[in-house]
């Protein structure tokens, strides 16, 4: 029997977490598993909301270490997570994506000898200023299990000097959740609640440090967004970064003369149920980028660089960068384009089955290192 620590902290882990906690719980003969959540979210909205929807046990640690500086909060976190390793004694401890949870959880580990699995490792944005390209780079130089979702995560490993036997392609966890679910978005009411109809809006979300924390830049997306919503109106629900921005700034009044309609963030199933309906999504995340190449939508990723790109070569992604007349042009041209179901083209693996392959990995390597 395997002791494992799922560890939570920030929005885009709970969907990528919830797939493997069911099918560690299915496979209770093989895994006993705890879910720590650090609290780095905390709104109902950014967190609580997550867990019902997907159906997640609620956490067994929860260390409530809030908002503040990067250096604060990755120190909080650690503080707190070290006292759990070493009262709980796990066999490994799971971590996923890029957040500060991400990092400060597996530096803990590597630093008592507790074996950390990186879930979602070796993606590269190239860009340091990035704080998640900081956290992916210091994660999975300290793992010992590294779990990616496309091949070339494998190359960027291998191009950085990672062992080939530490490195295992299982797919996209964030796909498992999604394709799970998609059954249950039926059941929400948001399209209806906002009066949308299927294909005929565009879905924004925008929440990088470097686009919604310089005026300049977020002044000219939104110029753009403008333009763009007298076209196709605009769905944004605000992260909380971004809506305190837009009051700080003084952009709320330009907004609301927009067709741009701000509204809270969405729990995940309502969201789902918002962009799967899209025209044509808008966004700075990284999950969105695969969530709209996994159901073939289109979609605009409002940065410069891309630490997915096989949603680019494999997908429905175009990279338009941040110059807002370009972002105009090419959501013109997208929208002009026949509105398509868009060949169903799906990264390899990202079949809904990476949550049972990651499961087996982790067997597997116990079992080769107890030999
Ligand atoms: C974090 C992740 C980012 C991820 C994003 C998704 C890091 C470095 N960044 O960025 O990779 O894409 O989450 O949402 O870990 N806030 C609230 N309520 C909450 C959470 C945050 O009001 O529940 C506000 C706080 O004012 C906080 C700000 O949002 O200062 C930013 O939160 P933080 O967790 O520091 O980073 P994110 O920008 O959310």
């Amino acid at each position: 029997m395997l002791k494992i620590l799922n560890i939570v902290g920030a929005r885009p882990n709970f969907m990528k977490i919830a797939p493997i906690v069911r099918q560690m719980k299915r496979r209770d003969n093989e895994f006993q598993q705890l879910i720590v959540h650090t609290g780095q979210h905390y709104d109902a909205a950014m967190s609580n909301s997550f867990f019902k929807d997907l159906g997640m046990p609620q956490p067994d640690f929860h260390l409530e270490v809030g908002s503040a500086s990067h250096a604060v909060q990755t120190a909080r976190i650690m503080t707190a997570f070290e006292p759990v390793v070493l009262a709980e004694k796990p066999d490994w401890v799971l971590v996923v994506g890029d957040v500060n949870s991400t990092v400060a959880c597996a530096l803990v580990c590597s630093k008592l000898g507790v074996k950390v699995a990186h879930v979602e490792a070796g993606l590269r944005s190239r860009d340091r200023t990035m704080p998640e390209e900081i956290n992916r780079i210091v994660t999975d130089t300290i793992s010992d299990l590294l779990l990616t979702t496309s091949q070339d995560a494998n190359e960027n490993l291998k191009a950085e000097g990672v062992s080939e036997d530490k490195i295992n392609f299982v797919g996209n966890v964030m796909i498992d959740s999604l394709f799970y679910s998609l059954k249950l978005t039926e059941k929400s009411n948001i399209r209806e609640d906002l009066n949308l109809t299927e294909k005929d809006y565009a879905v924004l979300t925008l929440h990088r440090p470097s686009n919604v924390d310089d005026e300049k830049i977020f002044g000219g997306l939104l110029d753009a967004l403008c333009v763009i919503s007298e076209k196709i109106p605009i769905i944004f629900p605000a992260h909380p970064r971004t809506r305190a921005r837009i009051s700080e700034f003084g952009f709320a009044d330009a907004i609301e003369r927009s067709q741009i309609k701000l509204i809270e963030p969405l729990g995940y199933l309502d969201f789902i149920r918002l962009y799967s309906g899209a025209r044509l999504v808008l966004t700075d995340s990284g999950g969105l980028q695969e969530e709209t190449t996994a159901l073939s939508i289109p979609c605009l990723t409002l940065r410069e660089n891309t630490e997915r790109p096989i949603t680019i070569s494999h997908g429905t992604n175009i990279l338009t960068g941040i110059n807002p007349e370009r972002i105009k042009q090419i959501a013109f041209e997208v929208l002009n384009r026949e509105a398509s179901a868009g060949d169903k083209k799906i990264p390899p693996l990202w079949d809904g089955r990476a949550a049972e392959r990651i499961c087996d990995c982790l067997s597997e390597t116990d079992s080769q290192e107890n030999l």
